[in-house]
């Protein structure tokens, strides 16, 4: 892997006015670099102003939380691929925890959204990751590629390179709770080898994210495991100064990524 990737979801933080003070203070401290690659993920309403924000600053990308899986019609309160497409993003979260847990979607709705996503031109971040129930009856695993595999079954081998994986434990998200460096790579090696059943040696090209409770304190020995290829943060990619912390920790890091592997 080249280089990693630090994704901050902002959840429903942050409107417009607020993105840009943030944006202002981040960008002073995060000088355009090639050895990284820096996704935000704004509220639907923040994004275009996000995207206006960083026009000059095409170094850092921007993504949508959620879409729709249709691509047009009689859904009120709803977002298409292509709609975020044209404020500016370039890609999609898909499947987070929070829309399979708090609104219900399932395996199926995510490869629904995964296929609209590749539709409109956006780089799909599936995200997978198991409960503390199924973590404790051992089922780590099994679910995680059980989701990988509905997320992805829309999508043709060759596609597969193209995207990002996320790995996010539930358990582990905004509680303060982080999964080891060690387990994170144990489940991430299940997902590599998953996605090379699916898609062959396509399947190296593939980051495959950490997300849960990551924090500057936390973030170099994480993003140091083998198949961490990236971080995807909620809670500490809303403050400035904590996130331009955690996006710094590579420059800080002795020896590049892909020595790791
Ligand atoms: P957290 O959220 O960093 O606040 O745990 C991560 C996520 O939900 O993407």
């Amino acid at each position: 892997m080249k280089h990693p990737i630090f994704a901050a979801n902002w959840k429903l933080n942050h409107g417009p006015a607020d993105a840009d003070a943030f944006l202002r203070q981040f960008l002073a401290y995060y000088p355009r670099t090639q050895d990284r690659t820096v996704i935000f993920f704004p509220p639907a309403l923040t994004l275009h102003a996000v995207h206006l924000a960083l026009k000059d600053r095409t170094d850092i990308k921007v993504g949508v939380q959620n879409i729709h899986s249709e691509d047009y019609g009689a859904f009120t309160g709803e977002n298409s691929a292509a709609i975020a497409r044209g404020a500016g993003a370039k890609y999609a979260l898909i499947g987070h925890s929070e829309r399979r847990h708090i609104f219900g979607e399932s395996d199926e709705q995510a490869g629904k959204k995964l296929a609209a996503a590749v539709r409109a031109g956006l780089t799909p971040v599936l995200c997978v990751g198991e409960t503390l129930a199924q973590r404790e009856a051992g089922d780590t695993v099994t679910v995680v590629i059980r989701q990988l595999r509905a997320g992805l079954s829309t999508a043709e081998p060759a596609q597969v390179a193209g995207f990002i994986v996320a790995y996010e434990p539930v358990w582990a998200i905004g509680t303060g709770k982080t999964a080891t460096p060690s387990d994170a790579t144990t489940v991430h090696l299940a997902i590599r080898e998953e996605l090379r059943t699916l898609a062959g040696e396509r399947a190296e090209a593939v980051p495959i994210l950490y997300g849960g409770s990551v924090n500057c304190g936390n973030a170099e020995s994480l993003l140091a495991a083998p198949e961490v290829n990236g971080l995807l943060v909620g809670g500490a990619s809303l403050d400035a100064d904590s996130w331009s912390g955690i996006v710094r920790t590579w420059a800080t890091m002795a020896s590049p990524l892909e020595r790791r592997r």
